[in-house]
């Protein structure tokens, strides 16, 4: 079976998807998709497909060069299998065969005024721990990095475990999560525009640039 679907990946997927990276911070634009595969979803570096024929595996392509491929592989080998985490089904030269993990990202559920639990929250606050016990340092833990599906949260992205410092969008989420979105949104739920939610992503990473910049001056 697994052989099957490599040959499907290698033979399919990979011949014929065409992936374009435009901007830094822009996600990856998936310009054509074989049939029978499915885009289900689409970062910085790399587009995300799952099969007809296997709804349990999703296949991981880098758009930008292999070499963090080799990282993110190996990053899964440290977690093993966690409850929280998805796993390395099958490391390919230029793409991670990942079992899939079903739900939402919790950017999505913003954009579709889905309810947020604070177990969702506790759930990805243990599994960041439980990475930081396998030596791993979680990185770039945003809202469309993490999911939730029946009321558990999962951490989809690792891919920047490996990187060293202290990364504070995660930290950051916690906080408006507790102070903000506690006192509205989960008593109120309603959608949030795609347009508003981007704004709100690049005003922060504004926010952060510059309060690095006055940092260093102060
Ligand atoms: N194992 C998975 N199961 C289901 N969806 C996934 C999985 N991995 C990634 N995705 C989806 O694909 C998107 C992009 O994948 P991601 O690993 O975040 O790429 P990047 O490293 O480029 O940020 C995620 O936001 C998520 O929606
Ligand atoms: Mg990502």
């Amino acid at each position: 079976m697994k052989n099957d679907f490599i040959h499907l990946i290698e033979n399919e997927l990979l011949k014929k998807v065409i992936l374009e990276s435009k901007k830094a911070h822009d996600p990856i634009v998936v310009k054509n998709t074989p049939a029978g595969w499915t885009c289900v979803g689409a970062g910085n570096y790399a587009a995300v497909f799952m099969h007809d024929t296997d709804s349990n595996l999703v296949v991981k392509i880098n758009a930008v060069g292999v070499e963090n491929l080799e990282k993110e592989a190996e990053i899964y080998r440290r977690i093993g299998k966690h409850p929280a985490y998805s796993y390395l089904v099958h490391q390919g030269t230029n793409y991670l065969i990942l079992k899939r993990l079903e739900g939402i990202t919790l950017y999505n559920a913003f954009a579709k005024g889905i309810r947020i639990p604070e177990k969702v929250i506790d759930d990805i606050n243990k599994a960041l721990d439980y990475a930081r016990k396998c030596g791993l340092n979680p990185y770039d833990i945003h809202g469309k990095n993490v999911m939730m599906k029946d009321g558990r949260g999962y951490v989809v992205d690792v891919s920047d475990f490996y990187k060293e410092g202290k990364d504070e969008k995660w930290e950051d989420f916690v906080k408006a999560y507790y102070k903000l979105y506690k006192k509205t949104l989960y008593k109120f739920p309603m959608k949030i525009p795609f347009k508003a939610l981007d704004f709100i992503r690049y005003g922060y990473r504004f926010y952060k640039k510059i309060r690095r910049k006055l940092l260093r001056v102060i």
